[in-house]
């Protein structure tokens, strides 16, 4: 299957250099959680997600296998499903399969190999299925390729409580963008992890394996090798505490002491315990959250929770103006 390269938007190792440089010129330092997944991130990640501390993957699985055929109901016949970020998951098979004759399924993800997998699993599975991948930023605007047949609606798949890693004024742009894109028939179906206790999730970030420090500080190692930074991973740290202000845990990679360290031939200084952060991972509440789609102009028209209320599916629609 022939990846739409009209579309690509290559991640840029220009980009990534730019990005790393500004954010360790800040004070205090920050580098972009995106940046966490080359392959190896990726692989770690997965790994996160199979943790008996990291409760969202299992909570949201559960979620949908218990009401997607009332998802599939609610979302209609002849859906266009758009996935933002790499799809194939088995939620996605699930909810495709459970699809009442969708025409078709559009995976949105800037990383071509992990496109590449998702369309061959997908393909594997729903060999009937019309797949016309796109590789691109998903948080950028991109235009969607036609299908062999006419949907009766576009609807965009989020799940994984990846919205939760924007700041809340991306999430209402990125949330904007979803709105464009779905159009006045359109709809989303958005995974969000639930505001919780704080030993619960402090220990979904800080598994004992120590899977999620490792990684964390991949990332060091990502701007050792492509930017040539000479990060001590010896003397860098990981850290993640819920902030319970901001409903969100907020991951951080602590320097161990005072040090120096060069990327690109640039010097960038660490005091001994500087923080510099690198991810945040939002937690909502529904009303909180009803309030951040509005913004958008999105209602959340169901909400399937778990008996626990760890996690939530949600379905937008369009608000009728
Ligand atoms: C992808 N995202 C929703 C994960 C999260 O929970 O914020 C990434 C992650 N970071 C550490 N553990 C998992």
């Amino acid at each position: 299957m022939a990846i739409h390269s009209a579309r690509i938007a290559a991640p840029q190792v220009d980009e990534f250099a730019r990005d790393v440089a500004r954010g360790l010129a800040l004070t205090p330092k920050r580098l972009p959680s995106k940046y966490f997944y080359d392959a190896e991130g990726s692989r770690l990640f997965e790994a996160i997600c199979g943790q008996p501390e990291y409760y969202l993957t299992r909570a949201e699985l559960a979620l949908m296998q218990t009401h997607v055929a009332d998802m599939a109901a609610q979302l209609g016949a002849g859906v266009r499903l758009v996935e933002y970020g790499s799809g194939a998951g088995i939620k996605t098979r699930l909810l495709l399969s459970h699809l009442h004759s969708p025409a078709g399924y559009v995976p949105v993800e800037i990383s071509a190999p992990a496109l590449q997998a998702s369309v061959a699993a997908i393909t594997a599975e729903l060999p009937q299925l019309p797949v016309r991948p796109v590789c691109a930023d998903f948080t950028r605007p991109h235009a969607l390729p036609d299908l062999p047949v006419i949907s009766t609606r576009t609807v965009i798949y989020f799940p994984g409580s990846t919205l939760g890693n924007f700041e809340p004024d991306e999430a209402v742009v990125l949330l904007r963008q979803m709105r464009a894109e779905m159009g006045a028939a359109g709809a989303a179906l958005i995974g969000i992890d639930l505001d919780k206790d704080r030993a619960i999730l402090e220990a979904a970030y800080n598994d004992a394996a120590g899977v999620t420090a490792a990684f964390t500080l991949n990332l060091l190692v990502r701007i050792n090798r492509e930017l040539e930074g000479d990060f001590d991973l010896a003397q860098f740290a990981h850290r993640a505490q819920y902030n319970a202000m901001a409903g969100r845990i907020e991951t951080a990679i602590i320097s161990r002491c005072v040090q120096d360290v060069v990327v690109a031939g640039t010097r960038y200084h660490f005091a001994q315990g500087e923080a510099m952060a690198v991810e945040i991972s939002s937690k909502y509440r529904l009303d909180r959250f009803d309030r951040m789609a509005a913004r958008a102009g999105l209602a959340v028209r169901r909400c399937w929770t778990d008996p626990s209320r760890a996690f939530a599916v949600l379905l937008l629609e369009p608000v009728r103006v």
